[in-house]
């Protein structure tokens, strides 16, 4: 199946739903059952991330490490979010990520998931596996979430920016908390050997060099010419640019209010924080993460 732009009637925004203890909306857990009875298979790879943190930047990456070259037409003719399906998302008759991932023909199959660890199918654990986790410091992953839901009518009303910061301090959000999103992710890569932990800044400062540790975390040895190519490919203004990366192609987004590929920087939430809200988020945020050895950037 693939998205249909003809049937998109979207309903009025969603409300939050408490799901096993984590804020979500409907279209995360009407499917539950089979997403929870995916069959994961051995090769397959979980692109795992709190949302708004780099999710479609390293989906990009990895389809064209993966598939770049054997399948060229791939590239100019399925839009991400099918190359890559959405595992717990459900728009009936619109898309359905399980269904999605089910009719992958590709192998390795990539699919992308924002559940919080504890809530991932078992059987990606159980076949081991790969997973890329991405992280975003959390003012950029706020304001990057804020301009997002303002423009989709499957996210409930931001409501203002005060508001908003409010919301996300107390995990209110679509897949709950940040905070314990990046370290329940964090704690599991403890345990875990198959999961490559990476951050949204490290990308935006040295895309190739994080792109070499995909690789080596893959087993993937591209040419120099190939390696080029990628991460030419994948610069904020060549992806805004393709639509087949860009969003542009579903029509459940209003890019007059805000785009999906909408700054791609680090800092940007300077522009967006009072004095006063930044001194209250840093002290809240002192107390959520107390793990010393996860540390983000805020500034590159
Ligand atoms: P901004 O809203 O800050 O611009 P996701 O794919 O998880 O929904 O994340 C979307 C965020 O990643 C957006 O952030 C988007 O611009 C940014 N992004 C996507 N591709 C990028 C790229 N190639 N370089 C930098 N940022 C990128």
């Amino acid at each position: 199946m693939s998205v249909d732009p003809d049937k998109t009637d979207i309903p009025p925004r969603p409300e939050l739903l408490d799901f096993h203890g984590v804020s979500m909306t409907h279209y995360f857990t009407d499917n539950w059952e089979n997403v929870q009875n995916f069959q994961a298979r051995p090769d397959d790879i979980l692109i795992a991330t709190f949302p708004k943190a780099g999710t479609t930047w390293v989906s990009y990456i990895l389809d064209l490490l993966h598939f770049g070259q054997i399948s060229p037409e791939r590239q100019t003719s399925i839009p991400i979010y099918e190359r890559v399906p959405f595992l717990e998302m459900m728009l009936p008759s619109v898309y359905i990520g399980v269904d999605l991932a089910n009719n992958l023909p590709t192998s390795p199959r990539l699919i992308k998931t924002h559940l919080q660890v504890q809530l991932v199918p078992k059987s990606f654990w159980e076949q081991n596996c790969k997973v890329v986790y991405v992280a975003r410091n959390a003012k950029d992953n706020m304001v990057s979430y804020f301009h997002f839901e303002r423009m989709t009518q499957v996210q409930p009303e931001p409501g203002d920016w005060s508001s908003y910061l409010q919301r996300f301090m107390k995990g209110k959000m679509a897949f709950g908390p940040w905070y314990d999103h990046v370290n329940g992710w964090w704690k599991k890569k403890q345990a875990y050997s198959n999961l490559h932990y990476m951050f949204y800044e490290d990308m935006v400062e040295d895309t190739g060099r994080e792109i070499d540790k995909l690789c080596s975390f893959l087993g993937l040895s591209p040419s120099v010419e190939e390696k080029k190519q990628i991460t030419g490919g994948v610069q904020f203004d060549n992806m805004k640019k393709n639509d087949m990366t860009n969003y542009s192609t579903i029509p459940l987004m209003d890019f007059k209010i805000s785009p999906f590929m909408r700054k791609g920087k680090v800092g940007d939430w300077k522009n967006h924080f009072t004095v006063a809200q930044n001194e209250e988020f840093d002290e809240d945020y002192k107390k959520k993460m107390k793990d010393p050895s996860l540390q983000f950037r805020t500034v590159i």
